[in-house]
């Protein structure tokens, strides 16, 4: 593994290529990447960069989102099959029935969407900043997609806010339930639960900590409590036990992966790096729309 750590930084610096890593990904992958993070600070990272390749090791939507905000770097995804699940639950017709259903409504899509969603959106918001977003748009009604569990979470932290949602969903976080929840609370008594907002509604409502994946990443940093429940991907509680070898992680269930982020290996990006395979393109009338709604994100 050293020698092919070795060789990626050492194609990287050729070619001024960046690699942006999601904190789901293989806790491997920080050995070659240049930022790891949340799904925010990712597309951050992505509009700032001088270099000229940007490797994005996560899923479709995250490498779609970078090419959209840096039309004129390549932008290369490791495996070109690494979808979202619940990004691919709203189509761009579905998109439009449901807002022919609600007419004359704001609408915000979670940044888990195609170009072509956010094409048609007002606004793009991640679970870091999703209650900011929705409050910005000044309005009685919002309509919040695909992510029901998060638009719902957002809607109740406000309260003065109906968020009508569209029913989509993760697959991996709608693994855990309640019981999940109240079991742990019984088997570790002095830990805190930290969820993410994808959850069920009915989890995020029992947790001590709701967030994003830096969030929780961020509470534990800030936390003098020694237990934690991690009630999110699988890749948190990896970087967490790594991070802090004295404090005590619980994932809330074994095994609760994301399939797609798991997909990239050290060997993939290795490849795409040196053949510049897996380019992602966005045709430029959608990203011209879809830019605007991730702009607007970026400058609230
Ligand atoms: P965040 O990185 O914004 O917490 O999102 C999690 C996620 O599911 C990314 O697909
Ligand atoms: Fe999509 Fe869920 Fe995987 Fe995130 S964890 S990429 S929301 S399927």
């Amino acid at each position: 593994m050293h020698k092919l750590v070795e060789s990626i930084n050492k194609l990287k610096k050729a070619k001024n290529a960046i690699i942006l890593a999601h904190c789901y990904q293989p806790v491997e992958i920080d050995l070659v990447a240049d930022f790891v993070g949340d799904s925010l600070a990712l597309s951050q990272q992505a509009a700032k960069t001088d270099a000229e390749i940007i490797i994005f090791a996560g899923v479709f939507f995250m490498a779609q989102t970078a090419k959209i905000l840096s039309p004129d770097k390549k932008v290369l995804l490791p495996q070109i099959d690494a979808g979202c699940e619940m990004a691919d639950m709203i189509t761009y017709k579905q998109l439009l029935d449901f807002k022919a259903k609600h007419p004359n409504i704001p609408t915000v899509c979670y940044v888990n969407s195609t170009a072509e969603v956010k094409s048609e959106c007002d606004m793009c918001c991640t679970s870091s900043n999703a209650i900011k977003i929705v409050k910005s748009m000044n309005a009685p009604k919002v309509l919040f997609l695909p992510d029901t569990y998060l638009g719902k979470w957002v809607e109740k932290q406000l309260g003065n806010v109906e968020v009508i949602t569209y029913p989509g969903y993760c697959p991996t976080h709608a693994m855990i339930n309640a019981e999940d929840i109240e079991n742990v609370r019984k088997k570790y008594p002095n830990a805190l639960v930290l969820a993410h907002p994808e959850c069920h509604n009915t989890v995020t409502d029992l947790a001590d900590y709701v967030g994003s994946t830096t969030g929780i990443m961020n509470f534990v940093k800030c936390s003098d409590n020694k237990e934690f429940v991690i009630a999110t991907e699988q890749g948190v509680t990896d970087r967490l036990k790594r991070d802090y070898p004295d404090k005590i992680f619980i994932p809330i269930k074994e095994n609760l992966i994301c399939p797609n982020m798991k997909m990239t290996s050290l060997e993939d990006i290795y490849n795409v790096l040196e053949n510049e395979t897996n380019e992602i393109t966005v045709d430029e009338e959608i990203a011209q729309k879809a830019v605007k709604c991730i702009d607007r994100m970026l400058e609230a």
